[in-house]
């Protein structure tokens, strides 16, 4: 072989492996790092470390800048959850999840037979739970932050009013969403967000209301948003679209820390969000099942391996839809779901040759979850301090509604609460009596930010976004890596299925099941359908020896990134 064809071979071969396995992994950071949905807010959440800043300060820079650069999760309007491991191995969360306005009432979406009101849970002005994520932000900067508040919003207020490039992923989302956009916000000619021609990669967005409301925020902390201009402005906006969010439910929304939930499997300590997120007790009773059954000693991606995370999950998520809610509303036995006792006995029927049949439930036609609503990212600093954050809107875009005046979209959270027994949610996840709407509740989350530590030490932090495939996506990264021992990368690569007890299916991304174990499958029972991307993971792995590791999910979208320096 000549020269030339040598080094051509050599670069095709790198060119190959870049696209088949995403980023490369890269050692030797010691100092920080950052994974988001997006290069920007990674940029911002690096520039913050260098400052001075810690973990948490970049945290709060982070959540700002992605409400702007990426509008469709990043919020100022909707709410989320953050666990927290400090350099002192100190544990904590932080519950900024949307509440339910004082005028909610179980029956708010019904009609006088009982019957859905189709689509009122899921966009407009009826579907906005009260905000959390500025006050969320004002807590977490109190409790842990190093930085002056007003440098952590800078960022964020310099990139709306200076504008924000859009990138093909984002121009193309906006474009698919155009309609539904227009159909909450029809007389808003000046709305960023709208564009009759078009969208194109390329074009710059100056968000002049946002910005002044982040300068709001600035200035009056969390009254820059619960009180004053910004409050009247949702307001207004809520009641011309006849929703019942008042003045009050701003004035009285305040976030909660929260134990953080722990639990063991093999050499690893997981520390996850308790309730009102269903996605810590889920995650620890599918890991604990993973333990139980020695998953690792099943090859990847074989029948047993498949089969059997297929059953953990189809119990798991079928406790989830019983016993799960907010546990200032309603007692969730969560001592008893994570006892060896129960946990044995919950998965005693589960039988290597054949798929057990999830309960009848009639559920209503579900639509297949639109794969990377909310958002996810993880930050350690030179110290040690860690932070996994998965933060929403609900849907794309929540709602729909931008604000007049303001500048951002409010949520669609309402709809995670079970607004019917039995009748699905935009995620088809079902629910009862815990789940049910009421004023000031919480509505359930599968949100699973979590840290994992091993013999003592910080190992990873990750989370994703995706709806009830949150749950199951951050289980498949951690048996990838503890069950499996795949690294970062191959971890966050390695293609992912889903279950969820109803609908009684499979979902499979196209490489995850090869057509032999399909046709296996298949034969036990099982219903296979495929979809394109589950999750988006956003990770950071911690060794001595090679440092801080981030591992962003590339391969599904393309615009995340893991900073480190
Ligand atoms: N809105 C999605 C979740 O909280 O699970």
């Amino acid at each position: 072989m000549n020269k030339f064809f040598s080094i051509s071979l050599l670069i095709c071969i790198m060119i190959f492996h870049l696209s088949c396995n995403g980023e490369p992994v890269k050692t030797g950071n010691k100092n920080g790092m950052i994974v988001t949905a997006h290069f920007m807010a990674s940029e911002i959440g690096k520039d913050i470390l260098q400052q001075g800043g810690n973990a948490y300060d970049a945290a709060v820079a982070v959540q700002f800048a992605l409400a702007v650069v990426y509008p469709r999760a990043g919020n100022i309007g909707g709410g989320g959850f953050a666990v927290i491991r400090t350099k002192k191995g100190e544990y904590n969360t932080l519950d900024f999840r949307e509440k339910a306005p004082l005028a909610a009432c179980e029956k708010m979406y019904l009609d006088s037979l009982g019957n859905v009101l189709s689509g009122l849970s899921q966009n407009g002005d009826l579907a906005v739970g009260v905000p959390g994520s500025v006050d969320g932000m004002c807590e977490l900067h109190k409790k842990y932050g190093r930085l002056n508040w007003n440098k952590l919003l800078l960022p964020a207020i310099n990139l709306a009013e200076k504008g924000v490039v859009l990138t093909e992923l984002e121009a193309e989302k906006l474009n698919a969403y155009q309609d539904r956009i227009l159909a909450q916000n029809p007389t808003k000619e000046k709305c960023p967000y709208l564009k009759r021609t078009g969208f194109s990669k390329g074009d710059t967005l100056v968000y002049s209301d946002l910005a002044e409301t982040l300068k709001r925020i600035q200035i009056h902390k969390r009254n820059g948003f619960y009180a004053g201009k910004t409050a009247h402005l949702i307001v207004d906006e809520i009641k011309r679209g006849k929703g019942i969010l008042s003045l009050k439910d701003l004035e009285t929304y305040h976030s909660v820390w929260r134990p953080a939930l722990v639990g063991d499997y093999r050499d690893c300590r997981i520390i996850s969000m308790p309730p009102p997120s269903s996605g810590g007790i889920a995650l620890l009773q599918l890991l604990k099942g993973a333990e139980k059954f020695n998953l690792g000693q099943y090859k990847f991606s074989s029948q047993e391996h498949l089969h059997l995370i297929t059953e953990l999950e189809r119990r798991v998520y079928a406790d989830r839809a019983t016993y799960l809610g907010d546990p200032d509303f309603y007692d969730v036995p969560m001592v008893k779901l994570l006892s060896k006792e129960y946990l044995d006995n919950r998965f005693a029927d589960i039988c290597f040759n054949k798929k057990s049949d999830s309960q009848e439930i009639k559920a209503g036609e579900v639509n297949w979850i639109e794969s990377f609503e909310t958002t996810h990212f993880s930050i350690v600093d030179k110290e040690g301090n860690a932070i996994a954050i998965t933060t929403t809107l609900n849907g794309n875009y929540g709602s729909k509604v931008v604000v007049d005046g303001a500048g951002f979209f409010l949520n669609n959270e309402m709809d995670d609460f079970s607004i019917k027994p039995g009748v699905p949610n935009q995620f088809g996840l079902v629910g009862g009596q815990a789940n049910s709407i009421r004023p000031e509740k919480r509505m359930l989350s599968s949100m699973t930010p979590t840290i994992v530590e091993k013999n003592g030490r910080l190992f990873m932090v990750l989370g994703s976004p995706g709806g009830s495939t949150i749950i199951t996506s951050v289980f498949q990264n951690i048996i990838n890596t503890i069950e499996f021992g795949m690294d970062p990368q191959q971890c966050v690569n390695a293609p992912r299925i889903h279950s969820q007890w109803l609908p009684d299916e499979i979902y499979a991304e196209p490489k995850a099941i090869s057509s032999k174990v399909r046709e296996q499958m298949t034969n036990f029972g099982h219903i296979i359908k495929i979809q394109k991307k589950i999750g988006m993971m956003a990770n950071i792995f911690i060794n001595e020896q090679d440092g801080l590791i981030g591992a962003a999910d590339t391969l599904r979208h393309k615009d995340s990134r893991s900073i480190g320096y």
